[in-house]
């Protein structure tokens, strides 16, 4: 039998252990009490994650201002009041051992759709999803911004979190001052890549001077947006390069958001896969910008199900961990069959139907619970 020995060796992000190479992508559960709060089923989600033998966990999408939510069901940390669940949520998991987690910081940005709050963006550029064309920023508001988003760190670091993931991908508000289609500014927060990215390094700088250097800091960045006028790959490349050399602890590549799921007909960063050779989607931007890195730590997500492919790509040392975020949702336990010999692909068929959970939540995959109704009328006729 073909040895997972490196999936399942350990590796570091900073100076941080994680037992394994597996990571849960930032995946948000529509779980938490109104508005924000932890709830008993978010901590069970991830309690159950952690008992099947995940890593690392990155929370999912963690809102860094009232008006950078998506959801009345998605975590808040951007007041006090906010610490004790979280705090809670934490302390489940580090109850398995080893296991480690991570906070997704966010805020959304120009795809923002919110009854109080309208949204905001470096430029007033359209958003068909929503019908809404966002409010431009203003240099001070991208003070304050940047401010709310090392303030909810700290909370983060308060509350026991053993990193930090800043969300610059997907369209929301930190990829949107990357993207050329989004950024039209012509402050020092718009214009070449350093001025894009500059948001980003004030953000790190500030983490590190409030946490300590040693208290890593990961970012999912957006590397392409698969649209004409928007970032191409070329230009990811270089804000990745940028990014390692400032000091970012590790870098999950992903791409997309809402105007490529209109404009280009895909919906990245979650493909529908239909044949096994549609896998692993972003392993080309990977190996580009590992060409780029040598400091921060990489972490392949997208379509990540064959154990198998997980392991030679680490052993290639092509990427440094493999994330997942569906095939989680189908099985929390995924890591522990891997790891006990049975090497059979991750049952999720990547179809997107746990997507469309997400409006009402609590997200749940379809295809599982099909199966299950299906299971059980079978065994309910076998009884007649
Ligand atoms: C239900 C759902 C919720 C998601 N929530 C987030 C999120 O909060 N933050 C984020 O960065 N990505 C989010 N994603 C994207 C995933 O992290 C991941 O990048 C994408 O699904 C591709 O990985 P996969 O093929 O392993 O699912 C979400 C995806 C799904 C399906």
């Amino acid at each position: 039998m073909t040895s997972l020995e490196t999936l399942f060796s350990p590796e570091k992000i900073g100076n941080i252990q994680i037992k394994n190479r597996i990571v849960r992508s930032a995946t948000f559960m529509a779980s938490t009490e109104k508005y924000g709060y932890v709830s008993q089923n978010l901590i069970d989600i991830y309690s159950e994650l952690a008992r099947g033998g995940t890593g690392l966990i990155i929370s999912g999408f963690t809102a860094a201002d009232p008006g950078g939510t998506a959801s009345p069901f998605q975590a808040g940390l951007y007041d006090d009041s906010f610490i004790p669940g979280q705090k809670k949520l934490v302390e489940a998991v580090h109850e398995y051992s080893g296991v480690k987690i991570a906070i997704q910081i966010a805020h959304t940005g120009r795809q923002g759709y919110h009854p109080k709050y309208h949204p905001v963006a470096p430029s007033p550029i359209p958003f068909k999803t929503t019908g809404l064309t966002p409010r431009e920023l203003s240099s001070e508001e991208i003070k304050d911004l940047i401010q709310k988003f090392i303030d909810t760190g700290r909370r983060g670091y308060e509350c026991g979190y053993d990193m930090i993931q800043l969300h610059a991908a997907h369209g929301y508000l930190l990829s949107n001052f990357i993207s050329p289609f989004t950024n039209k500014r012509t402050d020092e927060y718009g214009g070449n890549i350093e001025n894009r990215a500059k948001i980003l390094i004030d953000i790190f700088t500030g983490l590190k001077d409030e946490l300590g250097k040693n208290f890593p800091l990961i970012i999912k960045l957006q590397t392409e947006d698969f649209i004409p006028e928007g970032l191409k790959l070329e230009e990811g490349v270089q804000f990745a390069k940028l990014l390692s050399e400032i000091g970012f602890d590790a870098i999950e590549p992903s791409g997309g958001g809402g105007d490529a799921q209109i404009l280009s007909k895909k919906a990245y960063p979650s493909l529908v896969i239909k044949n096994p050779e549609e896998e692993n989607y972003f392993l080309s931007h990977v190996r580009e910008i590992k060409q780029y890195i040598n400091r921060s730590k990489l972490i392949l997500m997208g379509g990540i199900k064959n154990p198998i492919f997980a392991e030679k790509i680490l052993k290639d040392k092509i990427a440094d961990f493999i994330s997942m975020s569906r095939p989680l949702i189908f099985e929390p336990n995924l890591p522990n069959r891997w790891k006990e010999g049975d090497h059979s692909p991750a049952k999720c068929i990547s179809c997107n139907g746990c997507y469309m959970t997400v409006r009402d939540g609590p997200v749940y995959c379809v295809t599982k619970k099909r199966l299950e109704k299906k299971a059980k009328r079978l065994s309910n006729s076998k009884k007649i």
